[in-house]
C-alpha cells in the first residue's frame, strides 16, 4: 500500500497541509487550532497508521524540530529539574529534546556536539565545560542558535543565562559575619568555570571587608562520593578553629553534612553551615540548613525563551544577550547564633 503523505491526509480531510503539519508537530496549541479538528486529524492518522518520515522532513525543510540539551550530569537534581522544565516548554512549541551529560569533559562534549550536528538539531542549549570555546564558536559561525546556561565562556559571544553567583555568596558570607562567625571556611569544587570562580570571589570579598582570613578547600570533582567525603573529613579534622563552613554546591553540601554527622559535630554550636543550592535534604537535616536557592523555573524559562526566539527569527544578526537571575537566600537554624 502506497505510504500516505501529509498532502494525502490534508486532501482526504479537506484541511490545509500546514494545519496538518502543525497538529502532527505538536504545535496545535501554539497555533490555536481547535481541539475538535486536532482529534479528527489524530484519529484519522491513527486509523491509517501514518508515520511521518522525520529524516526526509528535516532534509526537505532544513528543520528537525529537535533541540540538543547538554548538561553537566543529568542525574544531578539541579540539572534534571531544569531539563524537565525545558523539555515541557519545548514540546508545547513543537520541539523534541535530546539531552546528554558532558561530565565537564571537553572531549566528550566535542563528540556530543558532533552527534547533534549529525542529527541536524535545530538549536543547542549547553552548560559548557571549559575548553569547548572553538566548537561553540564554530556552531555560531554556522548560524546555529546556541544558548549557554549555569556558566558562560568569556571568549564566546553566545547568549547565556546565569545567576548572580558573586552576590549570592557575598551576601551569605556577610550573613555569617553578622551572626558573629569569624573563622569561616569555603569548601568547593576546584573549577575555573565562571559560576564557581564568582562564588569564590563573593566569599573573599565579604571576608576582606571585615578583615577576616579566608580558609578555602578546593576539591577535585568526582562522581565517586567517597573521594569528596575524604578530603572534607581531613579538612574539618585539621581546622579545629573554624566556627562556620560554606559549601559551594549542592553536591559538596550533601557530602559535607555526611562528614559533619560522622564526626559528631554539632550545628551551629560547634560549626555553623551554609550551602549553595537549596535542596530537600537541607530542609530535613537537623537543624535545617541555610541555603541559597537557585530560581530553577526562571532559569529554564529564560533559556528556552531565548532559544525559541532565535529559532523563530530568521535573522541571525540578533545581538547576543546575557540574563543574570537573582537567587533566594533561605536562612534557617544552621547559621543562627544562640543569641539570634
Ligand atoms: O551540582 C549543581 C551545582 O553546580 C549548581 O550549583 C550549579 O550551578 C552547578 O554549577
Amino acid at each position: 500500500m502506497k505510504k500516505l503523505s501529509i498532502i494525502d491526509i490534508a486532501n482526504h480531510l479537506n484541511v490545509s497541509k500546514t494545519t496538518i503539519s502543525f497538529i502532527l508537530n505538536g504545535r496545535a496549541e501554539e497555533k490555536r487550532i481547535g481541539k475538535e479538528l486536532v482529534e479528527r486529524v489524530q484519529k484519522f492518522v491513527e486509523e491509517v497508521g501514518y508515520k511521518p518520515n522525520s529524516l526526509a522532513k528535516s532534509l526537505r525543510t532544513g528543520k528537525s524540530n529537535i533541540i540538543g540539551l547538554m548538561v553537566e550530569d543529568i542525574s544531578n537534581p539541579f540539572f534534571s529539574a531544569i531539563a524537565r522544565l525545558i523539555e515541557d516548554r519545548a514540546y508545547k512549541n513543537g520541539y523534541k529534546i535530546i539531552y546528554c551529560s558532558t561530565d565537564n569533559d571537553t572531549l566528550k562534549t566535542r563528540e556530543l556536539i558532533n552527534m547533534f550536528r549529525d542529527r541536524h538539531v535545530d538549536g543547542y542549549i549547553i552548560a559548557p565545560p571549559q575548553g569547548i570555546e572553538d566548537d561553540i564558536n564554530s556552531l555560531l559561525k554556522d548560524g546555529m542558535p546556541v544558548v549557554l546556561f549555569d556558566r558562560h565562556l568569556p571568549n564566546v559571544n553566545a547568549d547565556f543565562v546565569e545567576i548572580d553567583n558573586l552576590f549570592s555568596t557575598y551576601n551569605a558570607t556577610k550573613h555569617l559575619i553578622q551572626q558573629g562567625y569569624k573563622n569561616i571556611a569555603f569548601i568547593t569544587f576546584a573549577s575555573g568555570q565562571t559560576q564557581m570562580q564568582a562564588r569564590l570571589q563573593g566569599y573573599h570579598e565579604a571576608l576582606n571587608e571585615s578583615g577576616y582570613k579566608p580558609v578555602v578547600q578546593e576539591i577535585i570533582f568526582n562522581q565517586n562520593e567517597d573521594l569528596i567525603i575524604a578530603p572534607i573529613t581531613n579538612f574539618l579534622k585539621k581546622n579545629k578553629k573554624l566556627d562556620a563552613v560554606f559549601f559551594g554546591t549542592n553536591h559538596v553540601g550533601t557530602c559535607g553534612l555526611k562528614v559533619i554527622n560522622g564526626l559528631g559535630i554539632k550545628v551551629p554550636s560547634d560549626l555553623a553551615v551554609v550551602s549553595f543550592d537549596d535542596y530537600d535534604v537541607f530542609k530535613l537535616f537537623s537543624p535545617p540548613v541555610t541555603a541559597i536557592a537557585q530560581p530553577i523555573e526562571a532559569i529554564a524559562d529564560s533559556v528556552i525563551t531565548v532559544l525559541l526566539n532565535k529559532l523563530n527569527t530568521s535573522s541571525q544578526h540578533i545581538s547576543s544577550q546575557s540574563i543574570i537571575l537573582k537567587t533566594d537566600f533561605n536562612i534557617r537554624e544552621s547559621s543562627k547564633t544562640a543569641t539570634s
